[in-house]
């Protein structure tokens, strides 16, 4: 199976061994291109893909973008180009592709995929995956079945968008140290754990490198740990969740 993970500075696909969870091939990368729209990406992706000589052309391609999907229509660019909101990507990338592909929210894949073969491998019960990166995106999972589209980087939270306030780009873009990091954390999922009461949160994104300096100091009744997979997520997730929709 084939996954192709759609960011905002880069473009990557591997082929997947879904037997092990891991990538088969090595990754190809090409940067997004400045003007995001859905059809400017669609052609990069046909790229990636031609790159991979033997995909099986009747199985389908996960895809996954930074953006809420429903019935393959990206409905929300809270980090991307306005011309996805309403976009028929899934049709976009299918008529560019020449073949069928299931699009999925960049946040479910990465966590189908840490619930799969990750960090929360082997879970009882609620899983609550968030990502921390330009954005937030989450990924509820109960016993294993995927609630879609969660979007809890988008809680209202001291009158704020619970992005705006704790994702990494804004430590970054704040200079905070993780001292000062803090506090947002500990504020956002306690909110996420009063709402929500999983059994483990995972935490994803680049940030997650440096897990030891902010997860142990988080104040939680539920057990919060690092994602195993890390950029790998979202590709092995794709490519998951489209082998699960055949
Ligand atoms: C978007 C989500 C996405 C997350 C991570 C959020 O701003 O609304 O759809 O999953 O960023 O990229």
């Amino acid at each position: 199976m084939l996954g192709i993970d759609v960011g905002g500075s880069g473009i990557k696909g591997a082929a997947v061994d879904l037997i092990r969870g891991d990538f088969a091939t090595a990754r190809v990368r090409i940067p997004t291109p400045r003007h995001s729209t859905p059809a400017n990406v669609a052609r990069i992706v046909a790229q990636i893909v031609d790159s991979f000589a033997d995909i099986d052309p009747d199985t389908p391609i996960g895809i996954t973008v930074p953006a809420v999907v429903t019935h393959g229509i990206t409905r929300s660019a809270a980090n991307i180009d306005p011309s996805w909101i309403d976009a028929p990507a899934a049709e976009i990338f299918a008529n560019q592709l020449g073949r069928a592909v299931v699009v999925v929210n960049d946040a479910d894949a990465a966590g189908i995929a840490e619930v799969r073969f990750g960090a929360a491998r082997g879970a009882d019960g609620v899983v609550l995956v968030t990502t921390l990166g330009t954005g937030i995106g989450s990924a509820l999972i109960n016993r294993g079945v995927l609630v879609p589209n969660t979007e809890l980087g988008h809680l209202e939270i001291d009158g704020f968008d619970a992005e705006t306030r704790a994702a990494a780009s804004v430590k970054t873009a704040e200079g905070l140290s993780f001292a000062e990091y803090l506090p947002r954390l500990q504020r956002y999922y306690e909110t996420l754990e009063r709402l929500f009461w999983p059994d483990l949160f995972v935490v994803g994104g680049g940030v997650s490198r440096q897990a030891e300096e902010f997860l142990p100091k988080l104040n939680l009744n539920a057990p919060i740990v690092p994602a195993a997979l890390l950029n790998r997520a979202g590709i092995i997730g794709a490519a998951w969740l489209a082998a699960e929709s055949i």
